[in-house]
């Protein structure tokens, strides 16, 4: 059987932080109330396109591989927030990060895309039809954040994280994925005016930015992340006692929790990271996996579980059997630029755009 391999991570988040004090200035919210409802403290703003990020990622999780940007077979990019439809934002990573022999690709299952697009590249490579995927979680979710609204505002950040995956005739990688979706649902979280909806024209601000039912959202998260990675814990044959760690999407800590409780893995085991970075959607996965692997904690051989929910409203979780090594072959010297201004110079055109009625 033919296997795939994550040999390579890396992540790039923008330098601009935007704490919860710095979000007090622009909607009636607190320190106590974000941190005490969702666990956040901070989360970074973008002064740059995703493009810039997922390059960024992708050359850390290349060079990790040791591999050069030729070699790419497929690129899949994992993001509810290219910045063009077309091309597909897959496309600008290609030609940025010079993957000139890599098919490109974009994945949208939201918050979920990640695991989604881990699951698709290890079906990929197990046909055959390519010998490795560059997988890259990449959003910029303040481009659809809707700064007036303080209950959805507060949640999210952009970055990237990417992962290379490579064919093995080794019984590691994805050993079991599920995913799923309910449609149904989807109006309780969403971007309703974001696409071909209706026709070309005006519309209220509002609908370019996310809509959301939290506490629906919140409930449905916990139920379906859980059953789908006590799933993939039972079909990959493991029991729950041999997860090693649990990467969760990182949309709540409370979520987070209420998930870990659900497989009954101890805190120790449970990989977080909300506190820094807030809601990165597609990217909060694979970011995490890489701070995990920075600071030792996956060791040769260790069993993963990846779970994640989002807009869809979609689940996902995946099996993941480590491979031997844990650290990177090389380093990467691609950087972002940096930004001279405050994150502040970022926020307020957002703003602006969500005070008009109509855009
Ligand atoms: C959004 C979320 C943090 C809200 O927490 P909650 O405990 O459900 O809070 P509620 O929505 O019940 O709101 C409680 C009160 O806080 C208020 N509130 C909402 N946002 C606030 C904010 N940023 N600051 C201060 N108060 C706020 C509400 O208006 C409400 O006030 P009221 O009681 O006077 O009506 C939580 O529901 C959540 O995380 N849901 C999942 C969202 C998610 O993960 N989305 C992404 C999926 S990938």
């Amino acid at each position: 059987m033919r296997n795939a391999e994550i040999v390579g991570w890396g992540k790039a988040l923008p330098p601009s932080v935007l704490s919860n004090d710095d979000l007090t200035k622009i909607v009636d919210t607190s320190d106590e109330w974000i941190t005490a409802r969702t666990g956040m403290k901070e989360r970074r703003i973008s002064h740059v396109e995703g493009s810039d990020l997922a390059v960024v990622a992708a050359s850390r999780a290349l060079a990790a591989a040791g591999m050069e940007p030729a070699e790419v077979g497929m690129i899949v990019n994992a993001t509810c927030t290219p910045e063009t439809l077309v091309p597909a934002s897959a496309a600008h990573t290609q030609y940025k990060l010079g993957a000139l022999n890599a098919g490109a690709m974009d994945l949208n299952a939201n918050c979920s895309g990640f695991v989604y697009g881990i699951i698709t590249a290890s079906g990929l490579i197990a046909s055959g039809m390519v010998d490795n995927v560059l997988l890259v979680g990449v959003e910029k979710l303040s481009y659809v954040t809707d700064y007036t609204d303080r209950t959805t505002c507060v949640l999210f950040g952009d970055g990237a994280g990417a992962v290379v995956l490579r064919a093995t005739d080794e019984p590691i990688g994805v050993l079991a994925g599920e995913v799923g979706n309910d449609g149904s649902a989807a109006e309780h979280l969403c971007v309703p005016g974001f696409g071909s909806v209706g026709t070309a024209g005006p519309r209220p601000a509002s609908l370019l930015g996310i809509q959301m039912n939290g506490q629906e959202v919140f409930r449905r998260a916990v139920t379906k992340m859980g059953e789908a990675a006590v799933h993939v814990v039972r079909k990959a044959g493991w029991s729950l006692e041999d997860i090693d760690l649990l990467i969760p999407h990182q949309a709540n800590l409370r979520i987070i929790d209420a998930t870990a409780r659900r497989l009954k893995v101890p805190e120790e085991k449970v990989f977080v990271n909300v506190h820094r970075y807030g809601n990165t959607s597609a990217a909060t996965i694979p970011v995490a996996l890489t701070e995990a692997l920075e600071e030792g904690r996956i060791r040769p051989g260790a069993d993963l579980v990846l779970a994640a929910f989002g807009g869809g409203l979609s689940w996902a979780a995946a099996a993941v059997k480590w491979g031997e090594r844990v650290k990177p072959l090389g380093s990467s010297a691609v950087e972002l630029p940096p930004f001279e201004g405050t994150v502040m110079d970022l926020v307020q055109p957002s703003v602006d755009f969500f005070s008009k009625e109509m855009v």
